[in-house]
């Protein structure tokens, strides 16, 4: 760590409590968050990991109210899914609180207090649509009407996820409150404001000339904020959930969520250092000393958040640190597709848990090897096993079981001594000796990505090593040189349970029960002589087992499932066409036809071949678009309709007689058509 820093403030964003935890959540925040601070505290550093859920803002009263119940009802239930998914996932907090708590209210209320005292607030009038029949002035979510750019009818106050335009309540045209159905008034209200534009010059001589090391995306975000003109920002809302706001004439109002919430991480802290202040002393020192570095974990839709608002608000509180980095990710895709609570397009933790129990470790390895650290990344189920078969128990896996099967095998489970050094060891020596530097250099740059790369490397070099050493040949000719063997071997599995135990620390920790180690320290990283020779193993485990291809099929059918479900609930009917004469319609000659053989055609993946009864005697041959959906066999003796009098048109070197009539299911399916009883081929239809 940095000379000038003695300790470390980690946080990661607080999710909001009105739904479970998904990938998205755990690749962008916790797992890296988690790693960060398991290495501090493997090298010993003074550290505090805080957590804990947002449970303001209206998302969360919206929820309450579709579901008839209070919106500290909601948050219950999803603080303790969301508690316990982060637990089951070795998400090490030091506290996971929650912004309901007595202590957080009244820390953020005299935060507040103070910046008001200290006429760091501007207050400001204006107007705002009030619900008269609710009596209630109306969240921007709250408000629908139509799109003053797609015409959607169904636009929020703020967004319209048809055309996906940024809108304030006031551009909405027929607006209508959506808790009484009624139409809104104007209304004059104050709230107060934080005067961003003062602190503009200070934000960028601190962010764009003190922090150009910070990432990229983060900065990059920064700076564009800070080159336009920062305008004040409300922080408090007409609301009525949420801490109300202490000073004269706010009857009604509450602090803004994003005003609050992150005040958490230091309420947080407090009543960490209240429960075990042997531990972690007093709260200040994690807040107040320049000696303490600050690191936020975020997604990158929380940086203007965390890299500009809340340091202003600490800035003008006064007294407290800032952050002295926010290594802010981008987002994670599920199969190609943007992660979405409310498509239900997600990977939810609690429901991986019962479908991969004990695996946490697989989905935190390929979450981190997918890190969407510097771009948007991808995951997909076939890389999940592609990543657990051929990485986790092909290599890490198979390495420390042949090392500790052959230890067994030819020493009964004791470490044995190392013999004279031979070229191929000394190799092996050097090549991993240098691991804990480089990985060092990764994790204290937050590329979590390239660190676990190292950590895998390091796997890599003891299956060459043993493949090389061949110690079931040269135990038949030279015994004593396969102990040497099995030393080198042994360190390697030793050192891998140190490097792995930030990423994946449910498999170190069996590792290091498998080698009876005592304790993990990251400084010894490196070194070859952990297990000293006569030492004792414990029986060998897998430490992973292969995801056999029906699992994955099932996750797979599980996503198509929700997609279609989705289309299904999305679906709007074609607009009607234009009108016709009947005398047009009497053009087209639709029949019934009798299918007496069907085929697939060859070369082609999407047409099927009929050969068509029509009730002339003379069979007629027709093709059709719909190998997709159906087997030749499933249609062969059915009656379908199809248009007879079309002109004939080639396709692949066959010529098609007519055009067999499909629907269109919502998912863009096709079906074929029939009459509902049993008529003679050729019947006229119409
Ligand atoms: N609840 C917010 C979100 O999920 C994050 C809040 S972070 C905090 O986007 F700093 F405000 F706590
Ligand atoms: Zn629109």
């Amino acid at each position: 760590m940095d000379k000038k820093f003695k300790r470390t403030t980690v946080t990661a964003a607080l999710p909001y409590a009105n739904g479970g935890v998904h990938i998205g959540h755990l690749a962008g925040v916790y797992v890296p968050a988690d790693i960060y601070v398991r290495y501090l505290r493997l090298k010993k550093e003074d550290v505090v990991f805080i957590g804990g859920s947002d449970e303001h803002g209206v998302p969360i009263t919206i929820r309450a109210k579709k579901e008839g119940i209070t919106p500290q009802d909601v948050c219950d239930r999803y603080h303790k899914i969301i508690k316990d998914s982060f637990k089951e996932f070795g998400i090490s907090f030091d506290i996971y609180s929650r912004t309901t708590s007595k202590i957080h209210n009244k820390f953020a209320s005299d935060f507040f207090k103070k910046l008001y005292d200290d006429g760091k607030l501007i207050e400001k009038e204006t107007e705002q649509y009030y619900d008269e029949e609710a009596h209630q002035f109306l969240a921007d979510r709250y408000i629908m009407g139509e799109c003053p750019h797609c015409h959607n009818p169904h636009a929020y106050g703020d967004q319209c996820e048809k055309c996906g335009s940024d809108l304030s309540p006031m551009e909405l045209i027929n607006p209508h409150s959506t808790i009484s159905g009624s139409k809104p008034v104007i209304k004059k209200t104050k709230n107060w404001y934080l005067p961003l534009n003062e602190y503009q010059d200070w934000l960028k001589k601190w962010i764009l000339e003190g922090h150009k090391e910070w990432r990229p995306n983060v900065y990059g975000q920064c700076k564009s904020w800070l080159d336009m003109d920062l305008q004040p920002r409300a922080m408090t809302r007409d609301l009525d959930w949420g801490i109300p706001v202490p000073v004269p004439g706010a009857d009604g109002k509450v602090l803004y969520v994003w005003f609050d919430a992150p005040i958490g991480y230091i309420s947080n802290t407090v009543e960490l250092c209240e429960k075990e202040p042997e531990k972690f002393g007093n709260w200040e020192k994690w807040w107040k000393d320049p000696e303490t570095r600050l690191v936020h974990f975020i997604g990158k839709d929380n940086i203007v958040f965390h890299c500009l608002i809340f340091p202003v608000m600490l800035k003008a509180h006064g007294g407290y640190i800032l952050p002295d980095n926010v290594p802010a990710n981008e987002f994670l895709n599920l199969e190609n597709d943007k992660i979405s609570t409310s498509r239900n397009w997600a990977v939810w933790l609690d429901e991986y848990l019962r479908d991969f129990p004990g695996k946490q470790d697989v989905l935190r390895y390929v979450l981190t090897a997918n890190a969407p650290e510097t771009k948007d990344n991808n995951f997909t189920w076939k890389d999940f096993q592609e990543r657990n078969n051929s990485e986790l128990v092909a290599i890490y896996g198979n390495f420390v079981n042949r090392a500790l099967q052959l230890t067994k095998k030819y020493w009964g489970g004791v470490v044995p001594a190392c013999g004279e050094l031979q070229d191929v060891d000394r190799k092996a020596i050097e090549e991993f000796k240098d691991v804990k530097a480089q990985m060092e250099n990764y994790l204290d740059n937050f590329k979590f990505r390239e660190a676990q790369k190292e950590a895998m490397n390091l796997a890599r070099i003891g299956n060459k090593y043993i493949t090389e050493c061949e110690p079931w040949k040269v135990w038949k000719t030279d015994p004593k040189r396969v102990e040497t063997i099995l030393n080198i071997s042994l360190q390697l599995v030793a050192n891998l349970a140190i490097a792995f135990e930030p990423f994946l620390p449910f498999s170190s920790e069996k590792l290091r029960k498998m080698i009876n180690m005592e304790q993990f320290d990251w400084t010894e990283l490196g070194r070859t002589d952990l297990l000293e020779a006569g030492h004792q193993l414990a029986e060998p485990q897998l430490l992973f087992e292969k995801i056999e291809d029906d699992v994955i099929d099932a996750q797979l059918k599980k996503l198509a499932d929700t997609k279609k479900a989705n289309e299904l609930a999305n679906y709007k009917p074609q607009p009607v066409k234009a009108t016709v004469p009947f005398e047009d319609f009497e053009k087209l000659d639709i029949r019934v036809g009798h299918i007496k053989e069907c085929k697939k055609v060859k070369k082609s993946k999407k047409l099927l071949q009929f050969l068509i009864d029509d009730g002339t005697g003379e069979d007629r041959t027709i093709l059709s678009g719909i190998a997709a959906y159906y087997e030749p066999e499933q249609l062969v003796g059915k009656d379908v309709l199809f248009v007879a009098n079309f002109a004939p048109r080639k396709m692949m070197g066959i010529e098609s007689q007519g055009m067999i009539l499909s629907a269109v299911d919502a998912d863009g399916s096709l079906h074929v058509t029939s009459t509902l009883d049993k008529v003679k081929p050729g019947s006229i239809v119409g």
